[in-house]
């Protein structure tokens, strides 16, 4: 038998009925000021924020909670340094990241800046890392997609020099994760799928990943199976509850495997998409994965083999078989893309390969330069 490490260091709650009971064992121990980071597009509408805020009111014993909303799709790094300078002037003792990915990975950063007292432009523009001042992280996700709840990395933008990266830390980890699935009942079409999409790639990539073991390639292949059972059906009825549910677990169980085994070249090589285009995560992601895979087929055939089986619910064996697969099922959520799509074309190319950023050793090919022009220029057609 291999020998495996873990590292699972945020306490989980998942489920509706436990959510508010966790809540208050989780926040009746907080003495001090909350920062509560949601995103722009806000979920307060559904009324679900205020829910959340009444819920710790009723068992937190001193101080209050400060709301800040101005966080947006692909978090900015100006949004990140006013909300910190909010945190300091109210001296919060915690923060909560509620919403989905960019509000989550945005409290990440925010507490970060907070228990340094000091703006992000350090870690993000240079090689400094978050340490043991960082404040508790507590993530309580809206969306079923990113894994943020469960994960050690903060993605943000600077559109300007259009560069996107992550700040990675085990001192990052969300204290608790609350996955309420309830909460993502009420996600639009477009985010569902895209969100779904993301949990599909993260089962992916970590399932092929260098640091893949035999418990992540376990949940790996348990997502996948998930995501090929009932994203198609909330494709066709986003009100399927049970549907949601399950990609709520999913969703979770694949943030425990970016923490573990990590993702691959594609979610390299989507931040400088992300940031030349400001298009969603999932968009850019969808726009390189035929590419992606047709190049990474030779370094894990039988794994790929077994992917596209699960998603097309018939034996796959060769490389035709496996890039129809995973082509049948991109149409069939709707995230058949190509980067042309996304407003790039091959003059953009140059600027995509400078700023892919980031660990690509989990990669099974040995990646080079030369490889992730190939990968963006064939995903142009
Ligand atoms: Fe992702």
């Amino acid at each position: 038998m291999e020998n495996i490490q873990l590292h699972i260091p945020t306490k989980i709650y998942f489920g509706n009925q436990i959510f508010a009971e966790a809540l208050k064992e989780e926040f009746s121990q907080i003495k001090g000021n909350i920062l509560l980071v949601i995103g722009s597009n806000s979920i307060k509408k559904n009324g679900y924020v205020n829910e959340v805020i009444r819920d710790i009111q009723l068992s937190q014993k001193e101080g209050t909670i400060i709301s800040y909303d101005e966080i947006s799709p692909n978090p900015k790094i100006n949004q990140i340094n006013t909300a910190i300078k909010i945190g300091l002037g109210n001296n919060v003792v915690c923060l909560i990241g509620m919403g989905g990915g960019s509000a989550l990975d945005a409290a990440k950063a925010i507490a970060v800046g907070i228990g340094a007292k000091t703006n992000i432009d350090e870690y993000f523009y240079g090689t400094k890392q978050p340490d043991l001042r960082t404040l508790p992280i507590y993530a309580i996700p809206t969306t079923a997609g990113t894994g943020s709840e469960l994960s050690k990395g903060a993605i943000i933008s600077c559109p300007k020099e259009t560069i996107k990266k992550g700040i990675r830390s085990q001192y990052i980890y969300p204290k608790a994760a609350f996955v309420n699935p309830r909460f993502t009942y009420t996600m639009p079409k477009t985010i569902t799928k895209e969100t779904g999409f993301d949990v599909l790639t993260h089962a992916v990539e970590s399932y092929i990943s260098k640091k893949a073991n035999t418990f992540t390639e376990m949940l790996s292949i348990e997502a996948i199976k998930i995501v090929s059972d009932n994203l198609p059906k909330l494709i066709n009825n986003i009100e399927n509850v049970e549907a949601r549910d399950n990609m709520s677990y999913a969703s979770m169980i694949m943030g425990i495997n970016l923490g573990n085994a990590s993702t691959c070249l594609p979610h390299r090589m989507q931040y400088p998409i992300g940031a030349l285009t400001d298009t969603s995560h999932s968009a850019g992601l969808a726009s390189i994965y035929i590419a992606w895979i047709e190049y990474a087929y030779q370094y894990s055939e039988e794994k790929f083999h077994h992917m596209a089986s699960l998603l097309a619910h018939k034996i796959c064996k060769n490389k035709s078989d496996t890039i129809e697969s995973f082509t049948t099922f991109l149409s069939r959520i709707e995230m058949n893309k190509s980067i042309s799509d996304l407003g790039i074309n091959k003059n953009h190319i140059p600027c995509l390969v400078n700023n892919v950023t980031g660990s690509i050793d989990n990669d099974p090919a040995s990646v080079e330069e030369e490889i992730i022009q190939k990968i963006y220029i064939r995903a142009l057609d």
